[in-house]
């Protein structure tokens, strides 16, 4: 039986993929501190009999002994602890540095020790502001980004993770796959770090306005969270490692119109307002005008199109559906105190 740790195992990508993992019958061990996932998220794609053949560890992926523990008798490691999210990263910038540079070190360091092939996330923000919008694998990463605003120090430490994981694959010391994910959402997707679709579906079903940051022009491409593990599956079951590849729908909606279509689907009387980001983030903030993966790579190697991608309508009603299941509408109310 493949034996399989999967860190950030409770968060929004995590989960999902110990779904598959369960349900393909491998043995799962889940390293997660708590920060952010809930063990309530497993259940959105598991039973409780399910969930409990699952070994969580409460632990965090600072504690490199830890890591080393759970990493031994392992033959594949899901690496998707991380601290990330605007609100999170302009709030706890040393602790995002630290995690996702420290964490990931003793991670791949682990992977190296024991011979764990390992799948390592990287994000569509390394692309920083290269000016194309159509980005590929081999185009030029963080052009041009501001080092004064802080949410371009979540991008650098994935970048980080990408040298240090490609320094160790030319050692020809580990076997890794990078990913390169575009804004991969669920319904379970944390509203406390700020992720624009939970912040608007929690504003409209609450009835208070729409925060749009900027004119709205800019535009985003999402991906329905399990349409995302099933083409990282494939990768995997067609044995790609050592690569490094864009997983996203080139599929485009403006800010403006996901607000709109939000709110004529949860018949909300929520006004919109536009904000400007940079005061709510004391210049902090940085926004991508527009970016969508060039997939190519990712069909060539799998088969998966954009027709493999659920649509936004889709999406959408995915998350009114489950947002009205929730009680406690104190996990949409996070405020950021700045
Ligand atoms: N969701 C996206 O759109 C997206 C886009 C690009 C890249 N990624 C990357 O994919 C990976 C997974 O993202 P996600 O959306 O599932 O994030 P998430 O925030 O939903 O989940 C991260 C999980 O890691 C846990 N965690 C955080 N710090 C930890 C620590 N020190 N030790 C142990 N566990 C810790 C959290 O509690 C949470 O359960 C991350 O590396 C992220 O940077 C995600």
């Amino acid at each position: 039986m493949e034996k399989v740790l999967i860190t950030g195992g409770l968060g929004t990508i995590g989960s999902c993929i110990t779904a598959q993992c369960v349900k393909r019958g491998y043995d799962v061990t889940i390293i997660d501190d708590y920060s952010i996932g809930v063990e309530n998220n497993l259940l959105y794609y598991l039973n409780d009999e399910e969930v409990k053949k699952i070994k969580i560890i409460k632990g965090s992926i600072l504690n490199e002994k830890l890591v080393d523990e759970h990493m031994k008798d392992k033959g594949l490691c899901f690496h998707m602890a991380a601290l990330l999210g605007t609100l999170r990263v302009v709030r706890h910038p040393y602790e995002m540095i630290k995690t996702n540079i420290n964490g990931t070190h003793n991670v791949l360091e682990g992977a190296k020790k024991h011979n764990v092939k390992i799948v390592v996330p990287s994000t569509s923000m390394v692309y920083g502001n290269n000016p194309k919008i159509m980005v590929s694998e081999n185009d030029d990463c963080f052009v041009g980004g501001n080092l004064n605003k802080s949410l371009w120090w979540y991008a650098i430490t994935k970048m980080a993770d990408e040298c240090t994981t490609r320094a160790l694959l030319f050692d020809e010391s580990i076997t890794a796959l990078i990913i390169r994910p575009f804004n991969i959402v669920g319904p379970i997707q944390s509203a406390l770090a700020g992720f624009v679709i939970p912040r608007f579906i929690s504003s409209a079903i609450m009835g208070k306005s729409i925060p749009v940051y900027g004119s709205g022009e800019q535009t985003r491409s999402f991906v329905w969270t399990e349409d995302f593990v099933e083409a990282l599956f494939k990768l995997i079951d067609k044995n790609v490692w050592n690569e490094t590849v864009n997983i996203g729908s080139t599929y485009e909606i403006k800010i403006i119109d996901l607000a709109k279509r939000i709110i004529e689907k949860t018949k909300s009387g929520s006004e919109i307002i536009y904000v400007n980001p940079d005061r709510l983030f004391k210049g902090q903030f940085v926004e991508i005008n527009g970016r969508i993966p060039c997939i190519k790579k990712l069909t060539d190697l799998t088969g998966t199109t954009d027709n493999d991608f659920k649509n936004v309508d889709f999406i959408l009603d995915k998350f009114i559906e489950y947002y009205k299941t929730v009680k406690d509408e104190n996990i949409w109310t996070y405020k950021p105190d700045y």
